[in-house]
């Protein structure tokens, strides 16, 4: 599927829950705040119906998101459920990795082939300072747990942020050096909720791209239907570096993936938009061509790009209601 200015979609990220049990600096700093009546999330066959129309769409790639993900009592079930989907090839989740030292291999045998674990310092006091939580030691576990479990693909997020862990640049880069992994260092984003944190601790991607080929990193060729993270190479490094730079350049030009919320609204980007509510054409199984036009009608009219530059986050109070 396509938009009016020919990015190609293969890739939907799903939230399924707005819930986190962390509360980090950039996202949730005072933790997540229970509405009075907090409205259900989509359920496993809600799930299944939308990512069967994404599917027959031709997307082919579903990530797990929240919120925290994995606070979903269904998880499990609800990824088996995702990963069942004709034409689904490829079960990727985001995790705080609070329970993946205990689940990994759990998630693993539900059909989950790629998961990506935010991990922003490798400083036990400063990781609590950041998330709330002092559980380094059981995420750095975790990581290991998901070696062991044989996912295809692990990623670490970190967010670096002005005068909090942007020095730890080179030990973060050192971790993953002698490891199968691939870092991303993350420019912290300006949403409705964080302005001011945002103005003190932007650190720019360009920034981090000058200290990386300081420390001899490159600039890998970009693959075939990549999305917008910029990947870095060393030749004595076993793993792999990319730069999430959203202020960059052409940042968008790039952009295969569309959301859907835990609450059933298509998000066609980030920011800038409310939210389509899809939730009514979920409810039985024979809705399914509606929905499908429905889907490819709107993705043809995503805008080209966010206006992030003009300190504009649109209706996104935080990132963990859209799942990142
Ligand atoms: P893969 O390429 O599938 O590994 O995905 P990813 O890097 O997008 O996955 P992940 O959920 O780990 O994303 C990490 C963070 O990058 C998100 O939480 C966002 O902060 C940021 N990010 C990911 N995709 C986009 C995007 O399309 N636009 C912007 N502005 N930020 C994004
Ligand atoms: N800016 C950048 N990244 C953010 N995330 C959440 N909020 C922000 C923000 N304001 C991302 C981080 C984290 C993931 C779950 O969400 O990359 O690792
Ligand atoms: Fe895509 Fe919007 Fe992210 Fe740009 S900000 S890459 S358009 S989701």
């Amino acid at each position: 599927m396509f938009d009016g200015i020919g990015r190609r979609f293969e890739y939907l990220r799903l939230s399924l829950t707005d819930v986190c049990n962390f509360r980090c600096t950039y996202c949730l700093p005072d933790g997540y705040k229970k509405p009075c009546s907090r409205p259900t999330e989509l359920s496993a066959d809600e799930v299944r119906r939308i990512v069967t129309a994404f599917a027959r769409l031709g997307l082919w790639k579903v990530r797990l998101t929240g919120g925290e993900p994995t606070l979903r009592r269904d998880f499990d079930e609800i990824a088996r459920t995702v990963a069942n989907v004709p034409g689904i090839r490829r079960v990727a989740m985001t995790t705080n990795g609070y329970r993946l030292a205990e689940k990994a291999a759990a998630w693993r045998a539900a059909g989950i082939s790629a998961i990506n674990v935010s991990v922003d310092s490798l400083d036990p006091a400063r990781f609590a300072e950041i998330t709330g939580h002092d559980r380094l030691r059981q995420v750095l576990a975790g990581i290991d747990a998901a070696q062991a479990a044989g996912f295809d693909s692990i990623k670490l997020n970190a967010v670096l942020m002005r005068g909090i862990n942007d020095r730890e640049l080179e030990a973060m880069v050192d971790f993953v050096s002698s490891r199968d992994l691939s870092l991303r260092f993350i420019e912290v984003m300006r949403t409705n909720d964080n302005a001011e944190f945002f103005a003190e601790r932007h650190v720019t991607g360009q920034s981090v791209i000058d200290r990386l080929q300081a420390l001899g990193w490159s600039r890998l060729p970009r693959q075939a239907g990549a999305g917008p993270a910029v990947e870095f190479g060393h030749e004595h490094a076993k793993g792999r570096i990319g730069i999430i730079a959203p202020y960059s350049k052409d940042f968008c030009s790039s952009c295969n993936r569309l959301r859907v919320s835990s609450l059933g609204k298509l998000h066609l980007c980030l920011f800038g938009d409310a939210g389509i509510n899809l939730r009514p054409l979920l409810q039985n199984d024979g809705a399914g061509d509606e929905l499908i036009e429905r889907i490819r009608k709107l993705t043809a009219t995503k805008a080209p790009a966010h206006r992030l530059h003009q300190g504009n986050s649109g209706a996104t109070p935080h990132l963990a209601s859209i799942g990142g």
